[in-house]
């Protein structure tokens, strides 16, 4: 992280190791860190009277009694009750939460949009916010939404939390800056970070204008997936994530919260910033995870596995090895299966498969599916190689090949997803893409020779 264009107020906090300024290595790990010396508590969580005259408060993320909860117990300049007031309703008319099902919107279909062309006027992290598709139900905290950001300006003494979910984001183009009450994020494309659900931040632009999809997850919480027989290494390993240090800011401004609570948008204003948390321990964190750092396991010998070999991070539904949402990541790798068709096959899948280019060429799709560029291939909506793509692997010399500069990734969810009129008809939909299937021709002439 750099430290040089931090303002005079935020206070940079290292490690009491001081190994690791700027970010924490782990996942899921226990952390602790502190801004100032001896702000953290030892040996117990809440004491009489909290070091600096802080106010001790647990940020849980899970219910109490959950296996494993996770939680994160904060020592703050003012407890967060003093960070809303009444709140006020307010329209951020193209962030929808699911249900958003519209009976004039058709969502059965292959969908693909050219890159949403960024912004003219000013958007902050919540005006930007374009919400693609929505599944599942926020209510009940299943399913998910994902979205498109174009942010143009800085939050300026406006500050955001969701009740709703937690934020995954995957920057495509311009670098952001999460403030956090537990930290700070620098995020640019080819990262991805995760803001839990409750944690308030404020989102500046480091490099604009910003763009990048988002996957809103009402779920629990994204983690690693079981690697099974892989073993304990490779696909992505847990010290590649990083957890900001500890950092705050003893600022005293008119300052405003917005609140997203069961779809809806509250706004409450304070006077100062909630961003005051000056040491924190727990497993309840943002995080940042570089995708270059992805190690991707694969076909060696032949045949094309399924995508689930490429999960990057699994959020669990409730039914054994079917996710709420999978992120799933197409990138860089060595193609040397034999005797085999090498991109995707053709398929039908009871999972919603939302995708995103984030730079390159993807392999199914030679044109068409563009960086900036997203697709959907809703429940049970076949899909597969382009007439292009079919050929070129059907007859390609099968030595091997490295795919190089390309990053893709997918969103794939057991619940369908349900387009946004923005989607359907604001955003630029691909009239033509279901054509891309139309020149692949009949082979079959009941000879059993090979075509
Ligand atoms: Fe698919």
């Amino acid at each position: 992280m750099t430290s040089h264009s931090l303002p005079a107020w935020m206070i940079r906090a290292v490690t009491s190791n001081g190994v690791h300024a700027g970010y924490m290595p782990g996942f899921g790990n226990d952390f602790e860190t502190e801004a100032l010396p001896g702000a953290l508590p030892q040996g117990q969580n809440s004491p009489q009277k909290c070091a600096y005259g802080l106010y001790a408060e647990q940020l849980s993320g899970s219910a109490f009694t959950k296996p494993h909860p996770e939680r994160t117990w904060c020592y703050r300049i003012r407890p967060s009750v003093k960070h809303t007031t009444r709140f006020e309703k307010i329209d951020v008319p193209l962030w929808k939460s699911a249900p958003h099902v519209l009976p004039d919107v058709i969502s059965l279909g292959q969908y693909r949009w050219d890159p949403i062309p960024h912004a003219q006027e000013d958007l902050t992290w919540i005006t930007g916010m374009r919400t693609v598709t929505t599944a599942g139900d926020v209510n009940t905290q299943t399913g998910m939404a994902s979205h498109i950001y174009l942010v143009t300006r800085s939050m300026e003494d406006e500050y955001f939390y969701s009740a709703d979910g937690e934020i995954l984001v995957v920057p495509q183009e311009g670098r952001l800056r999460f403030c956090t009450e537990l930290g700070i994020i620098d995020l640019e494309p080819k990262e991805i970070a995760i803001l839990p659900r409750g944690l308030v931040y404020r989102v500046e632009v480091l490099e604009g204008p910003a763009r990048g999809f988002v996957c809103e997850n009402y779920g629990v919480p994204f983690t690693l997936p079981n690697r099974g027989p892989i073993g304990a290494n490779c696909m992505a390993n847990p010290r590649d994530f990083k957890t900001p240090v500890a950092a705050f800011e003893d600022r005293e401004v008119p300052s405003s919260v917005v609140l997203k609570w069961c779809g809806q948008f509250h706004r409450t204003r304070i006077g100062h910033s909630p961003l005051d948390v000056v040491a924190w321990h727990g497993n309840y964190a943002p995080w940042k995870y570089d995708l270059r750092t992805y190690s991707p396991v694969g076909a060696i010998l032949f045949d094309h596995p399924d995508p689930s070999i490429f999960t990057v991070l699994t959020a669990p539904s409730g039914l054994e090895g079917t996710a709420n949402i999978d992120f799933v990541l197409f990138r860089e790798r060595w193609l040397v299966a034999e005797h085999s068709f090498r991109p995707p096959w053709y398929h039908k899948n009871v999972m919603s498969e939302l995708m995103g280019n984030i730079y390159g060429v993807y392999d199914a799709k030679p044109k068409g599916f563009v960086p900036g560029g997203m697709s959907l291939h809703n429940c049970m909506l076949p899909h597969g190689p382009d007439r292009n793509a079919f050929e070129g692997a059907s007859n390609a010399a099968l030595k091997p090949e490295k795919l190089n500069e390309t990053m893709s990734f997918m969103f794939e969810t057991r619940f369908p997803q349900h387009l946004t009129e923005w989607a359907a008809k604001a955003a630029p939909l691909q009239d033509d893409y279901i054509d891309c299937w139309e020149s692949l021709s009949k082979k079959f002439d009941g000879t059993p020779d090979v075509k």
